[in-house]
């Protein structure tokens, strides 16, 4: 048996930034301590069947961190640190899901323009950034001077570059936003709504006149329909009596390409075609039945593709109509005919959601709600997901092959990264 003293004396040698718990169960000295004595010592403590506990007040957790940029694979590291009880406008917090998203990965292979500074507050060997820009966390405990958020709530970050792949974090107050009401929402939904949905709106109300009486009678166009940012577009849009274009890249079989077609008109899409039929000779006639011949006006074009299908949607555009860049998931230049710009007068534009969200705090926070209201009312749906469960003892290499795999195409859903399976309101 072991007494209280030797387990005090070991969570003290453990330093206050790396391991500060006790295992249960392990093949240690440490193993013969039964539960209700652990109660005792620490009575805030609970241990249930977690094999992990925390101990004055610091909390367990694991963050997927990098200290130098390249692909996931060669870069990226789990750590484990613990959390001290929050002070001040401090507050801990414990991940419900969050989503890989492909800028993310961008972002640690350093072709990102928005870089998190490395820093040695998690106790790294070398300075490192926690990855991740998005995602769903609840509230665990609160330092004295927090007004706005307790226990139980749930909250997005008011900013990219916080780092959510991690199991918990401590931030200030004033980096995140509270989820006023939860009901009917679940954490894939919230940890999925402050980069794509965002996107996607103030795409679709910023960069267009539209003209509301004629509601049902104009049109977008985009490329990466199928995209979180394109599913977003194609539900807003409908609700906004916007019609939709939507262009997908072909499937490995017809009946696949065919199934990703109609996934999309029943979220709305008016119509969904594959990007040969957008580059082919024959897509000017189609664009001309679709829009009655010319008299309902393709206004917008979003796209995140870029090369020779940007170019495609723009030359569909009615004069004087906006192109939005946001994305490049072809890594080829926008090119464009001159006499677009001379005879159609088109205007091209460029967005970016952390730059903009970063400008417009509170309107970031309406828009964020607005999705929210849709999807808890049943008009914004979940995007397809590829789930990857964080428990405690989920090897780093397991999350971070998953991590690899975000810019790979042809998925058939997002990775999220998800760790209600095995934590829960107890643990710290
Ligand atoms: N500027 C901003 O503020 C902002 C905000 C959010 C997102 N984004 C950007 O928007 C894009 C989509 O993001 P997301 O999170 O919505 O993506 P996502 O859900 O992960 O989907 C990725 C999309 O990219 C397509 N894609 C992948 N590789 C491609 C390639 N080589 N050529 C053409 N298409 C390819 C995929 O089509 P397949 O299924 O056919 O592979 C899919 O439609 C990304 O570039 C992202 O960085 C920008």
């Amino acid at each position: 048996m072991i007494s209280g003293g030797m387990i005090r004396s070991a969570v003290r040698a453990s330093g206050s930034h790396t391991a500060c718990s006790i295992r249960i169960g392990a093949a240690s000295q440490l193993a013969s301590v039964s539960k209700r004595q652990l109660r005792g010592l620490y009575p805030d403590t609970q241990v249930g069947d977690r094999r992990w506990i925390s101990v004055y007040g610091y909390t367990q957790s694991k963050a997927l961190i990098y200290s130098r940029y390249g692909e996931p694979k060669d870069v990226l590291q789990l750590h484990k640190h613990s959390i001290s009880a929050p002070h001040g406008t401090q507050v801990n917090l414990r991940l419900l899901a969050a989503p890989l998203n492909p800028a993310d990965v961008n972002q640690i292979q350093g072709v990102y323009p928005s870089k998190p500074p490395f820093q040695s507050t998690l106790g790294t060997q070398e300075p490192a950034a926690v990855a991740g820009n998005e995602g769903a966390f609840e509230v665990l405990s609160t330092g004295s001077g927090v007004k706005t958020l307790s226990k139980g709530d749930w909250v997005v970050m008011k900013q990219t570059g916080q780092g959510t792949w991690r199991t918990h974090a401590q931030l200030d107050e004033s980096q995140l936003i509270k989820i006023e009401n939860k009901d009917g929402l679940t954490p894939l939904q919230i940890s999925t709504v402050s980069v794509n949905p965002v996107t996607a709106y103030r795409m679709i109300k910023d960069f267009c006149d539209w003209d509301w009486m004629r509601a049902g009678e104009h049109w977008l166009i985009q490329n990466g329909a199928n995209s979180g940012v394109g599913r977003a577009a194609i539900q807003l849009a409908r609700e906004w009596g916007i019609k939709t274009l939507n262009v997908v890249r072909e499937r490995k079989t017809p009946e696949e390409t065919e199934a990703l077609k109609k996934e999309l008109t029943d979220l709305g899409a008016t119509a969904v075609v594959t990007e040969a039929e957008l580059l082919s000779g024959e897509f000017r006639n189609v664009v001309h039945e679709l829009t009655r011949k010319g008299q309902e006006p393709i206004r917008l074009a979003l796209n995140c593709v870029g090369g020779k299908s940007a170019t495609a949607l723009a030359k569909t555009l009615a004069p004087g109509s906006h192109l939005v860049t946001y994305g490049a998931m072809s890594k080829q230049p926008v090119s464009l005919p001159s006499g677009l710009l001379i005879f159609k007068n088109l205007v091209f534009d460029g967005f970016w959601v952390s730059k903009w969200g970063d400008k417009n705090p509170q309107l970031k926070e309406n828009t964020i709600n607005d999705v929210l209201q849709l999807t808890r009312a049943g008009r914004f749906k979940d995007i397809p997901v590829e789930e990857f469960k964080w428990k405690w003892d989920t090897e780093g290499s397991e999350l971070v092959a998953g991590v690899q795999e975000t810019l790979s195409g042809y998925r058939s859903g997002k990775g999220l990264l998800s760790t209600l399976s095995w934590l829960s309101n107890d643990f710290g």
